[in-house]
């Protein structure tokens, strides 16, 4: 068998001449294979010491060896070199300007309608009512019967009503009673009342929901606060104060509000209540249905059959309750004239307030 030929001096000399010349790293990576690599020069003069004569093998064996170990840490070096070179050039180029103002966080703030709701917490909170809430999805008996709307009774057209198809697994659970999205705020009452002794006074903030055509001033979906006032001796001029100063407080003006009289099964006399259009200043516009005013809510003295529902003496206790408009105040506040827009997601409408 022919012996190889191996020149190892000149092979160190030519890759110590490549590597010190290396200009960047994939430079350097191919110099790296190509004598230490599989196929590397170096490497096939290691892989061919079998075919030496054993004195020749050992002699050239500690050589090539030394030289493999002689390039690895050239090539070692010549990394770090490279690297700290680049450094260099990326300092020179890139550097921070510490005293350039830095970039604002874009952060997003409350919708109108929580704004509102907070405010309107906080004043009732300050006449001694507390914040309770219940459920969106209600049964009929909490959303009409025990409010006095007994089944097939005409009042139940007042709220035209998004029924729920109850799934078969659930149906045991609340035996005959169909389900709905709640249409107003009020058997929160009901809720409250069963569990809680009076006197008490409570407001219930709380979206509810209506299968109805929608304009300027309704939606299929909106928000409620609801109000109960409960003690021996409550009448409707302690309600009348009482939404009075509300209104002052939250428009900080005085408000110009009326009383009609209105119709609701769980209420008896029963009214409604208008405020001054704020949008027109009382001109009338689309707001208002060119009527100057705008109704912001329903209310009356509760009902002696919805105490008897939820086991308190009529005889014994007098209330006053009311649902208002959420986003009809909203809209008030803000003059805007569409209630619609508190729920298209347009930045340009949210980012005004
Ligand atoms: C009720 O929902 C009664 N539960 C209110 C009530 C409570 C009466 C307690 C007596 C005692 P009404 O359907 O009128 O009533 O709605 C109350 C208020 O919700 C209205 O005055 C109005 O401000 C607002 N509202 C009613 N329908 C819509 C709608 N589609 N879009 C926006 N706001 C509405």
């Amino acid at each position: 068998m022919k012996t190889p030929n191996i020149d190892l001096k000149n092979l160190k000399n030519k890759a110590k001449n490549e590597i010190e010349k290396a200009e960047d790293l994939k430079e350097l990576n191919d110099i790296f294979k190509r004598y230490l690599g599989k196929r590397g020069e170096l490497t096939q003069v290691l892989r061919s010491l079998e075919r030496l004569p054993k004195a020749k093998r050992v002699k050239v064996g500690k050589e090539a060896n030394e030289l493999k170990n002689f390039l690895r840490i050239k090539c070692e070096q010549k990394v770090k070199e490279i690297k700290e070179k680049i450094k260099k050039e990326t300092a020179k180029i890139e550097w921070i300007d510490i005293t350039r103002p830095g970039k604002k966080l874009v952060l997003g703030h409350l919708h109108p309608l929580s704004q509102v709701k907070n405010k309107t917490e906080e004043i009732f909170q300050l006449m001694g009512f507390s914040v309770v809430e219940g459920p969106e999805v209600e049964t009929e008996w909490y959303n009409f019967d025990a409010l006095n709307i007994p089944k097939d009774h005409p009042a139940r057209d007042i709220w035209d009503t998004l029924w729920l198809k109850e799934p078969e697994n659930q149906k045991s659970k609340i035996k005959n009673q169909k389900l709905l999205l709640r249409t107003h705020t009020s058997p929160v009452q009901i809720r409250y009342m069963k569990k809680n002794n009076p006197p008490l006074r409570i407001i219930v903030p709380g979206r509810v929901f209506r299968h109805e055509a929608t304009d300027a001033s309704h939606e299929i979906n909106f928000y409620q606060i609801e109000g109960l006032m409960v003690d021996k001796k409550v009448t409707v001029v302690n309600f009348k104060a009482i939404i009075q100063e509300f209104f002052q407080k939250f428009f900080e003006k005085p408000i110009k509000i009326r009383l009609r009289p209105g119709f609701f099964p769980f209420t008896e006399p029963s009214f409604e209540v208008d405020m001054s259009c704020l949008a027109c200043k009382g001109k009338g516009c689309s707001v208002c249905s060119h009527t100057g005013w705008l109704e912001m809510m329903g209310a009356g003295m509760v009902h002696p059959n919805v105490f008897k529902a939820v086991g308190l003496n009529p005889k014994n206790w007098q209330g006053f309750a009311f649902g208002m408009g959420l986003d009809r105040l909203a809209m008030m506040k803000y003059k805007i004239n569409d209630i619609r827009l508190f729920y298209s997601g347009d930045l340009r409408f949210l980012h005004q307030f």
